[in-house]
């Protein structure tokens, strides 16, 4: 059964939610802090390792409980459990979207068309398992008998961003494997990674759902070329493997089936780290760890699915979410860890958030008339605040953001770290608190604070507190897409542009640019006469 549809601003909390907005817009955070003394307390979550408060942002208790009743009214708890139960909630592809599945109990059961898939999951994460520990040992040898020493990932979206963010984030676990991730099909940059391996030692993977997308494909293809130059076609069965739901497609490009690790149309690309695309991530860092980043995200799979709203930190996000774009009518939202190892967070969670809600279309087909899906940006702190935090804190926009530390540092340098998360304390409060009650002759010189952030306060990046972290957004995507009334696991926003650039490809092999307005027809006149 697919999510119902319904209108939120068509509540009658929604209504009761606008009243309450217009008696508290005007509240400076700080005077929130003044007038209750718990404030704190009241506005956090602790889940496990997991700090999570969200107390420094333009809400009061009755924001809390009115998200609360707009939830119940809107029967939020029924979608959780469609989406944890495997219904169709993709209704426009008819498709059930069950990552969740992939990092589940192995003995819990989940029947799908008269088929048990937890069976099939445990299937493929031993044959990850047997594949990563036998190239991690060297017992797998190249064509020449040597152990494999480099992994290139060859995959776009969520075939790259998710697995690429998970291996970085988490390289102090690092195996003696190498990996790199190709992704765009800029050939330069493809050349360059070629000039790093050597096709004895070099293991392919071939990462596509589809596997129609074009830039995987001209990348697979060059990189087998460049491969058969120093080995022949029977080789290719030990450094390429491929991961996708068309095998058919895999066999034809050459991969045999046993070197083909599957995938399922309930899996949408962009929440598939945690089936075989995270391949990578498990010859990175281990099998092992790659099954504690999925036990990680299974225990805020849990913490999503059982607690109450007002408990639960992603609905809890969510509503922030939306009362920030909703309300305020702020646009974008920054993520900011703090810890380079989380460098590319915030690019996987761009594919995640905004392919998932940036949506114009209702569940009932028809356009929305309100706002959707929030702009996901950000960048490591401290690094961001000697960039763009001089508009965070005296702009005139507004950017809610998640502020995201470790108690503990990786590699244990205290100096270096109570530096860093003193840095990470001190810009929240500053965002909350500005300069008031200071003395300050110079407008330029005042902060006016009253800047909404979240808090969330791990014990230290480890794959578990990784998984549950990228759940916990994961959760808190589906909350804002249930709310906003949309189908949050489609994308068919990246499908014009695609075909258009077919066509273009085309008539720049006739050179025919008739077809284009004038703008595109000049650009494309350019660029060939450059030929
Ligand atoms: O173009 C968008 C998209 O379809 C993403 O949703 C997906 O993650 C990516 O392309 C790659 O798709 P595939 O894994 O089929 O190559």
């Amino acid at each position: 059964m697919s999510l119902k549809s319904i209108n939120p601003t068509k509540t009658k909390t929604w209504s009761k939610l606008k009243d309450h907005f217009n008696d508290i817009k005007d509240i400076h955070i700080h005077d929130h802090f003044i007038s209750e003394s718990d404030r704190s307390k009241q506005f956090s979550i602790c889940l496990d390792n997991f700090h999570f408060d969200f107390s420094k942002n333009k809400i009061t208790s009755k924001t809390i409980s009115l998200f609360n009743e707009l939830l119940n009214e809107i029967d939020l708890k029924s979608s959780i459990e469609k989406y944890f139960k495997g219904d169709e909630i993709n209704s426009t592809e008819v498709r059930p979207v069950l990552h969740t599945a992939l990092r589940a109990n192995d003995d819990e059961k989940l029947i799908l068309q008269g088929e048990d898939i937890m069976f099939q999951i445990k299937n493929a994460k031993e044959k990850i398992q047997l594949f990563s520990e036998s190239i991690i040992s060297g017992d797998h040898k190249g064509f020449s008998g040597k152990k494999i020493l480099d992994i290139v990932n060859i995959g776009i979206g969520g075939s790259d961003l998710g697995p690429s963010m998970v291996v970085e984030s988490l390289s102090h676990y690092k195996t003696r494997l190498n990996t790199h991730f190709i992704s765009n099909v800029d050939g330069d940059y493809l050349n360059q990674i070629l000039d790093q391996v050597n096709p004895e030692t070099t293991l392919f993977i071939i990462v596509s759902k589809t596997f129609t997308t074009i830039e995987t494909l001209t990348n697979a293809n060059t990189v087998k070329d460049w491969f058969l130059k120093s080995a022949c076609e029977a080789d290719i069965s030990r450094h390429f493997i491929a991961v996708s739901s068309n095998s058919d497609k895999a066999v034809d490009f050459g991969i045999s089936l046993e070197n083909i690790f599957p995938m399922w149309d309930w899996v949408g690309g962009r929440y598939s780290l945690w089936s075989s695309v995270g391949i990578s991530i498990s010859l990175s860092v281990g099998y092992e760890k790659f099954n504690e980043l999925l036990e990680g995200a299974r225990k805020m799979d849990n913490h999503f699915r059982n607690s109450t709203y007002p408990e639960n930190i992603p609905v809890i996000m969510a509503c922030l979410s939306i009362w920030y774009n909703n309300f305020f009518e702020y646009q974008t939202h920054a993520i900011i860890p703090y810890s380079e190892n989380l460098k590319s967070f915030g690019k996987y969670l761009q594919q995640a958030s905004m392919e998932s809600n940036g949506k114009h279309t209702d569940r009932s087909g028809d356009l929305i008339e309100y706002q959707s899906g929030e702009i996901i940006w950000g960048q490591t702190g401290t690094n961001a605040q000697h960039s763009f935090f001089q508009l965070f804190h005296q702009g005139t926009k507004i950017i809610p953001s998640d502020f995201i530390g470790f108690c503990e540092s990786i590699m244990g340098n205290k100096n270096h770290h109570d530096i860093l998360m003193s840095n990470f304390f001190a810009q929240t409060k500053a965002l909350m608190l500005g300069t008031r009650g200071e003395n300050i002759d110079s407008n330029h010189r005042v902060f006016k604070g009253n800047r909404p952030t979240n808090t969330i306060l791990i014990d230290k990046l480890t794959p578990s507190s990784l998984g549950s972290l990228i759940s916990m957004y994961e959760h808190k995507i589906f909350t804002q897409g249930v709310i906003w009334n949309v189908i949050s696991f489609d994308q068919f926003g990246v499908e014009l542009g695609k075909k258009i650039a077919k066509n273009i490809l085309k008539d720049l092999e006739d050179r025919d640019f008739s077809d284009h307005d004038s703008s595109t027809k000049n650009l494309l006149n350019k660029y060939s006469s450059t030929d």
